[in-house]
């Protein structure tokens, strides 16, 4: 027994359920290799991004192309992925039907490939507390019909991916958590009505601006002639919307794609959640740029 699975043995205490099955695989030749990380994220961050299917083809541009959600629920979800990059073209053909398995009392969640290239492999990723805010995960990865000889290749191939899907997936709930912990215990009466954020011409040399108003973030851009105000934390999941380009008044999330009008905070993609209300922008007779809630 490696020293991974002796891990999983001791932490999960199951002694017929995952080591015996993952023990099983292995037995069967299936195994091609594995992946260990450790991340200052909690295990409520990282059962939330594998329930997570929609951030597939979005956070992870580089290896999904698209997602069309078959079910899904608090057990987890089946779904057919586009394979390839997200480069807004179209591909259908080249998918696959891949099912995420997640038990919590395990600590762990299971990937299938159901249909389509690899049909029949199974990711195996355990997940477990390490310290205060901090996880270890292991994935093995399970693959049928490979040869002896190209097991340490395909295994390869896999621990790269999941370098880069977890580098994505790490950087998603770090900053997640970040917004978490920085969201206000109580609401205060709102006191700052008006600021100013300085002269017209030096605002507009650093524009975009991030400026903060009201304890919330905000970021000054030039839209069509029109200098607006949004609100630079998505309303969906937090994510971050300081780098998003703004075209024709409209931004995009980069975790899921959802899409807002910078001016009514409405969403454009059809989910209800709305951008927080960010301050009015004026210039005041000195050539001040003046924000002001109204
Ligand atoms: S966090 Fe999901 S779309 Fe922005
Ligand atoms: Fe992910």
């Amino acid at each position: 027994m490696t020293e991974e699975t002796q891990l999983i043995k001791e932490q999960t205490d199951v002694n017929k359920g995952p080591v015996a099955a993952i023990e099983g695989l292995s037995a069967r030749g299936l195994h091609v290799g594995s992946y260990k990380r450790r991340m200052k994220v909690s295990l409520d961050r990282m059962y939330e991004n594998a329930l997570d299917w929609e951030h597939l083809p979005h956070l992870h541009n580089s290896s999904f192309s698209w997602i069309e959600l078959i079910e899904s629920g608090d057990w987890g979800w089946r779904a057919k992925v586009g394979l390839g990059p997200n480069n807004g073209g179209d591909n259908r053909d080249n998918f696959i039907e891949l099912q995420l398995h997640l038990d919590r009392e395990r600590h762990r969640w299971i990937s299938s490939t159901l249909e389509g290239s690899g049909k029949g492999s199974e990711i195996w990723t355990h997940a477990f507390e390490v310290g205060d805010g901090e996880i270890e995960i292991l994935a093995d990865f399970f693959v049928p019909n490979i040869p002896a000889d190209k097991k340490a290749q395909m295994g390869a191939y896999y621990e790269a991916l999941y370098a880069q899907l977890y580098d994505e997936d790490e950087s998603m709930m770090s900053e997640r958590q970040l917004q978490l912990d920085a969201r206000p215990k109580s609401h205060k009466a709102l006191s700052s009505r008006q600021i100013t954020l300085g002269t017209s011409a030096s605002i507009r040399a650093k524009l975009p601006f991030t400026f903060h108003f009201d304890a919330a973030e905000f970021r000054l851009v030039e839209d069509r002639g029109e200098l607006v105000a949004h609100a630079t934390v998505c309303p969906h999941s937090l994510g971050p919307l300081t780098n998003s380009e703004v075209v024709g008044g409209i931004i995009e999330c980069p975790w899921h794609a959802y899409k807002f009008d910078i001016r009514s905070g409405l969403c454009q993609t059809g989910q209800q959640c709305k951008l927080r209300k960010a301050p009015s922008i004026t210039i005041d007779q000195h050539a001040n740029i003046v924000a002001t809630r109204e």
